[in-house]
């Protein structure tokens, strides 16, 4: 029996939506959109390495691609680079991004994952319509035009698009001050995910446990509670100490097409330490090694 102790609590939350072939997304090069994520992780995490980092790696992907189509010369080659699409033949992506995105929002009954994509053009201002079309044609992007020069109108206009494709969850995203007499077009990306565990966690097993800091401080958080069979493993980050060992949970979503994979680092060993060694590969081999197994889980609500 392993048993994920609440009181060593360091927690990296690598939210990692996995699909899986149920999903029809199978002809996905994992390895690039794998690579992707975790690039973009080191860097937002290396920005601002206190905070607590959620971010979509495909949404990002999206709103990039949609650039990318206005895109040529230099500019084109930095983004397909950036995205790890140097590889591909030119033009392919648009496609991958489209099977991606409708394999994922099937209709499914155990959880939702919606993705919506927008795109606002200045009156009077003339655009490609081939440029439109694509935007339409891979993206699916509701295109309007607005006038910039009414700022407060237009994020009126766009918040309100944003709320209405996130259930409410996202206000406010934008503010006047995002426009200016020379904005000509804003391109916008909503993504929603709504999923319930497929064990559940029952509230009148939640309490109050300490939670250690990275800084070594501690603070009380309601815990969630729950044992049941759960795919687990134990890894080694090269380090000697206690083995260098640090824990990797697979905690499925109902439909068990997503799940979420927990890291957690030893008690003494910050998340700085353990970050550098995530690598693309290395989340294949946690996926590919954890194994099913009784496990004692406590989560924070
Ligand atoms: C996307 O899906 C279509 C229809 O299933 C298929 O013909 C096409 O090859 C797919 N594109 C890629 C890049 O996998
Ligand atoms: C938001 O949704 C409501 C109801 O579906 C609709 O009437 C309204 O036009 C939508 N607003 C935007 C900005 O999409
Ligand atoms: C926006 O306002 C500026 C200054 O008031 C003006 O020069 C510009 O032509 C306006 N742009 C549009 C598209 O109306």
């Amino acid at each position: 029996m392993s048993i994920t102790v609440p009181s060593l609590l360091l927690l990296l939350f690598l939210a990692i939506l996995l699909p899986d072939d149920a999903c029809g997304a199978a002809d996905i090069p994992e390895d690039i959109t794998a690579e992707f994520s975790v690039r973009l992780y080191q860097h937002l995490q290396a920005r601002d390495s206190q905070d607590n980092i959620i971010f979509s790696p495909l949404s990002v992907a999206m709103a990039l691609g949609m650039v990318e189509l206005g895109a040529h010369g230099d500019t084109l080659q930095e983004i397909r680079q950036a995205l790890g699409f140097g590889q591909l033949v030119p033009g392919l992506e648009f496609s991958l991004l489209q099977n991606l995105t409708s394999a994922l929002s099937q209709d499914k009954a155990q959880y939702v994952v919606r993705f919506a994509n927008s795109l606002y053009l200045q009156q009077g201002a003339s655009f490609s319509p081939e440029f439109v079309h694509l935007i339409r044609k891979y993206f699916r992007a509701h295109v309007d035009t607005v006038d910039f020069n009414q700022s407060a109108a237009v994020a009126q206009l766009i918040n309100h698009w944003v709320e209405n494709h996130t259930e409410s969850k996202i206000r406010e995203l934008l503010s006047p001050d995002d426009f200016s007499s020379v904005t000509r077009l804003t391109l916008v990306n909503a993504v929603y995910f709504r999923g319930s565990w497929k064990n559940q966690f029952r509230p009148e097993n939640t309490r109050s446990f300490s939670f250690s800091r990275d800084d070594g401080s501690e603070v009380q958080t309601q815990m969630m509670y729950q044992q049941g069979d759960f795919s687990y493993g134990e890894f080694s980050d090269g380090s000697q100490e206690a083995g260098g060992v640090y824990q990797v949970l697979e905690m499925p979503y109902a439909g068990e097409d997503m799940s979420m994979m927990i890291v957690l680092p030893r008690q003494e060993v910050p998340l700085a330490t353990l970050e550098p060694i995530i690598k693309a590969p290395l989340l294949e081999e946690w996926a590919n090694n954890v194994k099913r197994q009784k496990v004692e889980v406590y989560l924070p609500k």
